[in-house]
């Protein structure tokens, strides 16, 4: 049986399919052409990332296909339902990048409170004619541990981030309306385990109460955060968007960051992906990242295998 994994997948992934007995195709077919390849091709199992679109068109037209699979959590790019109500598998990974976002989190939020991000714009360009004043400009640095992180939506990469903040000695909040309370299980490197409970409180105490909030919600209809949130939060504090475009209200975001309510943020996802808006892009309180959260080896690795074993499982 054929698998086309049109946006790629980990090597993990194409030896165990291949082990299993499947063909993987790893051609990427252009979005127009998928119809005719599929069908020429008698693809059983089509594997997209973020890139490939699996609407209700190519679910019509593709009699062969048993699978669809998503390698990540998000599956605004498939017609999910549509091919359920047709029969077909729709399958995806959820839980394996959850470390790897809370760690670009990290990587954001250490860098932000020692101006890595505009520093690493600077030195190239100033660090030999200006290196003293550029020491000054990033001289009033803060440190994490003793701070409170505000985690807005306690899934799976919410508690992943909170678990890291935990290591590292902050204090974490979380609102989530579904979650009342999790059960955290820190794992050290030698075996060692800690339990830590967290009771999620409401949603204006995580805005009032944080220096730094991260968002880990799903796509939603109307923006998480606004002017009416920026105006409820810590003077000075910071914001990460890690989770998707349009969660946070990128037109306030500037605002309440040009008006010196928030001292930073810090964004992974953007309303307008590919083409983030140039506010964004040139102002200097913003740490930046094109979209990378789940892109680590390893969590590439555990997301071929999990597809794998799910397509395995329901073809093998
Ligand atoms: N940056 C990246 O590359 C990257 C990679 C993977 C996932 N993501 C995104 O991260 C987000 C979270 O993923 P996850 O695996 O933790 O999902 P999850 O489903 O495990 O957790 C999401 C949580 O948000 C809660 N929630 C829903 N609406 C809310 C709201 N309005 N306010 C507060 N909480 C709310 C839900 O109850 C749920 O507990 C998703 O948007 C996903 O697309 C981004």
């Amino acid at each position: 049986m054929k698998v086309l994994a049109n946006d790629g997948i980990a090597t993990s992934g194409i030896i165990a399919l291949e082990n299993a007995g499947f063909e993987v195709d790893l051609s990427t077919v252009a979005q127009e052409q998928l119809i005719d390849y599929i069908n020429k091709n008698k693809i059983a199992v089509i594997l997209v990332r973020s890139a490939t679109k699996v609407r209700k068109d190519i679910i019509d037209a593709c009699p062969t296909l048993k699978i669809i699979g998503r390698g990540g959590v998000g599956m605004d790019n498939i017609d999910v339902e549509y091919a359920r109500g047709k029969g077909l598998h729709v399958i995806n990974t959820p839980a394996a990048s959850s470390h790897s976002v809370a760690e670009l989190v990290f990587a954001h939020l250490f860098g932000m409170v020692r101006f890595l991000h505009d520093s690493n714009r600077h030195m190239p360009l100033e660090g030999d004619s200006k290196f003293k004043d550029l020491k000054k400009a990033y001289a009033k640095g803060v440190e994490l541990k003793g701070k409170t992180l505000g985690v807005f939506g306690f899934g799976r990469i919410g508690q992943a981030t909170a678990k890291i903040a935990l290591g590292i000695g902050m204090k974490v909040i979380a609102y989530d309306p579904y979650i009342e309370r999790a059960n955290l299980e820190l794992e050290f490197f030698d075996g060692q385990t800690v339990f830590f409970k967290i009771d999620t409180i409401s949603r204006n105490e995580v805005l009032k109460q944080s220096d730094f909030i991260t968002l880990h919600v799903p796509a939603q209809d109307k923006y998480v955060i606004s002017d009416k949130e920026f105006e409820m939060m810590k003077d000075g504090a910071s914001i990460v968007n890690a989770a998707r475009g349009g969660v946070i209200d990128e037109v306030a975001l500037v605002k309440a960051l040009e008006s010196g309510k928030i001292s930073n943020a810090a964004l992974d996802v953007f309303e307008n992906e590919p083409s983030p808006e140039i506010q964004l892009l040139m102002n200097p309180n913003i740490s930046l990242t094109p979209h990378i959260g789940a892109a680590t080896s390893e969590a590439q690795l555990r997301i071929g295998s999990e597809l794998a074993d799910q397509i395995i499982e329901i073809l093998g």
